[in-house]
This record gives structure tokens, C-alpha cells and sequence, in this order.
């Protein structure tokens, strides 16, 4: 990547802040007491995740843009962040409305936060880009799942935002592996890999209620995930017929 791409980016991140997502009003907002029953506690905890003032990550892009010289990364990346802040505020939104009580902490989340605080940029980068590949599958299961249509086109906005974050994330984490030598290169490959698998695995089993229900059993979700990893982190080795759209 670089500057240029970056460029590209910026125009997008300015783009939506100047245009925040909403949900129109007046759709239909029916969910059964099962159905919130259900999704209560599963929901809560993708939305403890959404939300974060984003220090580390600023602190870590900022350190980076300063010796590479791309001062429109750290920019991107404040914009970035109030972006994941409002997918937390439409589905705080949503949650309020329907008395689903939120979560101030979460056990994965607390990992999530405390692993990618480790280090620099890219290791924060990895770590966040799991998240959002593995949100991506959540909020597109969750949309095809629930009758109820203001959370439909909520988890389909949401997973609109979140295609562009994997673009990007994946764009800048790709340019900085390939500044390693290839057995570093390689190493990195497959610990992520194994991080990932390992991560998805911990989202099933603490969503299984709901992942059931929505027709996932572990091999099927752990599945999609895998193909969405490999879309973006492994262009080269994904086949193209068989790999869906992401
Ligand atoms: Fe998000
Ligand atoms: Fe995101």
C-alpha cells in the first residue's frame, strides 16, 4: 500500500463521517419475547466489542505513520474508530428500545482488548481484523435469521461498514507482512491462522444458542469463517470458484 492507497482510504473514512449510517425510521420493529430471549446476551457482547475509545490503536498508528512518514494513516484511523463507535450507538439503539439490558464486560472482550494492546501496529492489526471477520459472519447470520426487520437492515449496515474495514485492514496488514522475509512471512501466516481458528471456535462456543438457531452447528460456522480468511488474507490460495462472495 501506500501513500497513495492510502489516499483512497482517506476519501472513504471522510466520506462516512461526513454521512454517518442510520436506520430509517418507521421500519417494522417487531421482536418476539423468544427471539429476545435468544439474541439478549449474544447481542450485548458484539456490542461491548464495537465500542472502544480506540487509545492503543491510535497510539500504535500514530508510532507507525511517524517513521514511515503517512501522516493520512493516523487520520484514517481516528475516523475509523468513531465509525466502529456508532455501530455501537445503532445497536445500543436497537437494544435500548427493546429493553435488552447492556454489558460493561465481557470475558472474551477483556482478552480481545489486553492481546492487542501487546505490541505495535501489526499485531494490533491481527487482532483486530479477526474481530471484524468473524463480526462479519455473525451480523450476516443474525440478518438472515431474525423476523424482525429494523434488525435486518441494522446487521446489514453494520456489515456493510465492517466489508470496508476488512478491505482496509486487509490491504494494510498485507503490505506490512510483505516487508517481512518470506520464513517470517510464513510464521506469521500460520500463527494468525491458528489464532483465528482458535478465536472463531471461542465466538461459537459462547454463541452456540444462538449460531444453533440460526443453523450453524461448529464445523458450518467455523467453515464460513475460514473462507472469509481466506478471501482476504490468503488471495493467492483461495479458489476462486468455490470461495463465496464476501
Ligand atoms: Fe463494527
Ligand atoms: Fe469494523
Amino acid at each position: 500500500m501506500f501513500p497513495d492507497d492510502l489516499e483512497i482510504w482517506l476519501n472513504h473514512f471522510e466520506y462516512h463521517a461526513r454521512h454517518p449510517r442510520r436506520i430509517p425510521h418507521g421500519l417494522s420493529d417487531r421482536l418476539t419475547p423468544p427471539e429476545r430471549r435468544l439474541i439478549a446476551s449474544s447481542l450485548a457482547t458484539f456490542q461491548l466489542g464495537e465500542q472502544s475509545q480506540g487509545g492503543a490503536l491510535l497510539r500504535a498508528a500514530a508510532h507507525f505513520a511517524r517513521r514511515q512518514r503517512l501522516p493520512n494513516l493516523v487520520r484514517i484511523t481516528a475516523l475509523f474508530i468513531r465509525e466502529e463507535q456508532r455501530h455501537a450507538e445503532l445497536l445500543r439503539g436497537f437494544m435500548e428500545d427493546h429493553r435488552i439490558p447492556l454489558k460493561s464486560s465481557d470475558w472474551t472482550d477483556r482478552v480481545f482488548r489486553r492481546v492487542r494492546r501487546l505490541a505495535g501496529l501489526e499485531l494490533y492489526l491481527h487482532v483486530l481484523i479477526s474481530a471484524e471477520l468473524i463480526g462479519n459472519v455473525y451480523y450476516r447470520t443474525l440478518e438472515a435469521a431474525t423476523g424482525c426487520l429494523r434488525l435486518k437492515v441494522l446487521c446489514r449496515t453494520l456489515v456493510a461498514d465492517e466489508l470496508a474495514h476488512i478491505g482496509f485492514e486487509s490491504h494494510l496488514l498485507l503490505a506490512l507482512r510483505a516487508r517481512h522475509r518470506a520464513p517470517v512471512r510464513a510464521l506469521v501466516r500460520l500463527a494468525h491462522r491458528a489464532f483465528f481458528a482458535g478465536t472463531a471456535s471461542v465466538v461459537w462456543l459462547t454463541h452456540r444458542t444462538l449460531l444453533r438457531h440460526c443453523g450453524h452447528d461448529a464445523r458450518s460456522f467455523l467453515g464460513l469463517c475460514l473462507a472469509q480468511y481466506a478471501f482476504y488474507l490468503e488471495p493467492a490460495a483461495a479458489p476462486l470458484a468455490s470461495t463465496p462472495a464476501p
